[in-house]
């Protein structure tokens, strides 16, 4: 418990020792302005510096090629060690940039206007992005409750239209939270934000559908589609967050070597495991939209949703497809690499 004085005496001695602190606070906040102005003019320099070395390293690699043609094999052997160090640079102007303040992107700049968003240590990071994975996973129970209650317990248009701006303001969320993420260095592929935003939008047409005999048609596979996605986002949350947590304990992220063999071994189990699951949605993206192309023909279809939700499912079966192989096959090459280099 705090010490109240009684007597005046005590009130004059709490007065002292409080105007003391008081000094005491006073300096301490002084040398905290000064060290947030060093810290800004090294933030300053530092992204003076990188966009010159960006510069300078792209007229050296112009120079260095047009010199190839006529040097000797040692002179050859110099060049091909500066080229191999210049390929690395990119990889570490990233990360350095990742805690640098930097301008915000146009949609940033449009949602949250000109405020910075680069965290400045590996804590905040780390912590922002485990926010993001339990935020996924707190959205992806309701949405699972929310989805299970429509396909199986009510039937009411009101109902699902409450679900789909659910849905499109967890979507609008994502967005904003990956932007800021890859301001902070992560490298979520850019089809994943996009994914996200054509979500969001076929969320939209959703909830615009005006109750009618085709949207009952599309109205239980869509529920299951949904209770299935939730099940598929929920296997997700356990690989991404496995995977942020040991690469967390390991202290490194993206340039893996042997410290984090355990590691692959351990992501190489969680996504033969994650793999087909994923597979299987994406078809079942395919099959929605398919369905809906085919309804689109119906004599009786007149709504302009039915279309446009189709090419969103086919826009998602594609980009998300593709981009699944994409990364797994660059996982694998990095594996090879890395066992022909041991
Ligand atoms: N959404 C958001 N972020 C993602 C992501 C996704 N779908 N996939 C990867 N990321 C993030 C990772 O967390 C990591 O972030 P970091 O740099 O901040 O640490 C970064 O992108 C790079 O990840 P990467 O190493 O390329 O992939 P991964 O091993 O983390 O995940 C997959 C690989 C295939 C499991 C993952 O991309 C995935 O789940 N894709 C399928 C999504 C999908 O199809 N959803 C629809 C289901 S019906």
């Amino acid at each position: 418990m705090l010490f109240s004085p009684s007597g005046i005496s005590e009130c004059v001695q709490e007065w002292n020792d409080l105007e003391k602190d008081y000094q005491h606070v006073q300096e301490t906040h002084r040398l905290y302005k000064q060290k947030l102005e060093e810290v800004s003019k090294l933030q300053e320099s530092c992204t003076t510096a990188i966009t010159r070395q960006r510069k300078k390293l792209k007229d050296l690699t112009v120079s260095l090629e047009e010199c190839k043609e006529k040097l000797n094999p040692e002179e050859m052997n110099v060049i091909d060690g500066i080229q191999e160090s210049i390929r690395d640079r990119p990889n570490v102007f990233f990360e350095m940039e990742s805690f640098l303040p930097k301008k915000n992107g146009l949609y940033l700049s449009l949602v949250l206007g000109n405020v910075n968003v680069t965290l400045l240590n590996k804590q905040s990071k780390f912590a922002y992005k485990d926010e993001y994975e339990k935020f996924k996973l707190i959205l992806t129970v309701i949405l699972f409750v929310f989805s299970f209650t429509c396909r199986f317990v009510v039937s009411y248009r009101a109902l699902d239209a409450l679900f789909n701006f659910l849905l499109v303001w967890y979507y609008c969320t994502l967005t904003i939270r990956e932007s800021i993420l890859i301001s902070n260095g992560s490298r979520i592929k850019g089809w994943w934000v996009f994914h996200h935003y054509v979500s969001t939008f076929l969320s939209g047409v959703m909830l615009t559908w005006p109750e009618g005999k085709l949207y009952q048609m599309f109205r239980s596979q869509f529920l299951t589609y949904c209770l299935y996605q939730r099940f598929v986002q929920f296997l997700q949350y356990y690989y991404q967050s496995g995977c942020l947590y040991r690469l967390r304990a390991l202290g490194e992220r993206h340039n893996m070597d042997l410290t984090v063999e355990g590691f692959q071994s351990w992501m190489w189990r969680g996504l033969t495991f994650l793999l087909p699951f994923l597979f299987f949605g994406h078809f079942w993206q395919l099959y929605n939209g398919v369905t809906l192309f085919r309804m689109a023909q119906l004599p009786e279809c007149k709504e302009w949703q039915v279309v446009m939700c189709g090419c969103s499912y086919l826009a998602l079966f594609m980009g998300n497809f593709f981009t699944t192989l994409g990364v797994v096959y660059q996982k694998y090459m990095n594996n090879q690499d890395k066992s022909k280099s041991l």
